[in-house]
């Protein structure tokens, strides 16, 4: 259960705005798709979301309570390069995942969590399609199989909300529709809300529950740092409590 509310959200880097006055209502167990021009502040904003960054001014709510300042294993987040471990091989890198967030001090795990942890990777490993895979190391796979992997590695930690920033940008198009299965099929199983950044205006309708668009209101061309994006269209798509979308 995670909805997410924004309340008069500004960031602002020095006199730089990124954004202004960002109001949203998000639902639990939606999938939102965001689209916008290149340096509008998508990206800021799903760190902030991750609390990685903190707003100028406003708040996040998830489930009507403040956000946590820091990044906890509630939210997850993968970016559009791959965040794997080269020396690990494709089992040891999610079961690091695992062990990061299940003893973040000494990142090891014994006895019956141990166990339970195998069992876990070993059934996402399936989901994503690398179980066959799960011995060989990262530079042995291909760009999509290397993001399944990062996929598995946030959604292993069984966040409420997921965070995607441009996700499959970097992927061959050939492949984009299995990730897109792919994707949909976590999303309903495990329930999460979703946030994806996109530079594809079809993904983001073909996936999204909702289409955010980031854009500024107003412009300064004598100073164009001076104002801010804000979400200027706000587009529910589906029904979030329709049954999950038929997986293949
Ligand atoms: N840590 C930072 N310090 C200063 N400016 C930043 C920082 N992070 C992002 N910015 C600026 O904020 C703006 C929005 O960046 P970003 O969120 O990455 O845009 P997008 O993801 O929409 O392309 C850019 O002009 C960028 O240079
Ligand atoms: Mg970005």
């Amino acid at each position: 259960m995670a909805s997410v509310s924004v309340r008069h959200l500004w960031k602002e880097y020095g006199s730089h705005v990124v954004i202004e006055n960002l109001n949203l209502e998000i639902l639990d167990h939606e999938f939102v798709t965001i689209v916008g021009a290149s340096g509008c502040g998508k990206t800021t904003f799903l760190r902030m979301l991750l609390g990685m960054e903190s707003p100028t001014r406003g708040e996040f709510l998830i489930d009507g309570k403040p956000l946590p300042s820091e990044p906890g294993a509630d939210r997850g987040i993968v970016f559009q390069r791959y965040s794997l471990f080269p020396h690990l091989t494709v089992m040891q890198n999610l079961l690091l995942a695992l062990e990061f967030a299940g003893a973040p001090f000494s990142a090891r795990l014994f006895g019956k969590a141990k166990r339970e942890a195998l069992e876990k990777a070993k059934s996402l490993l399936d989901a994503v399609g690398l179980y066959e895979s799960r011995d060989r190391y990262p530079a042995q796979l291909s760009g999509g199989m290397q993001q399944r992997l990062s996929i598995a590695q946030s959604v292993i930690r069984e966040p409420r909300i997921l965070l995607l920033d441009e996700p499959f940008g970097a992927l061959d198009p050939g492949i984009t529709a299995d990730m897109h299965q792919l994707i949909l099929k976590l999303w309903a199983e495990h329930r999460m809300t979703i946030f994806m950044i996109t530079h594809d205006l079809k993904e983001s309708f073909e996936l999204g529950t909702r289409v955010l668009v980031f854009d500024k209101v107003r412009h300064d061309p004598q100073a164009p740092e001076r104002f801010g994006a804000t979400v200027t269209y706000n587009l529910p798509l589906k029904p979030v409590r329709d049954p999950a979308p038929s997986a293949p």
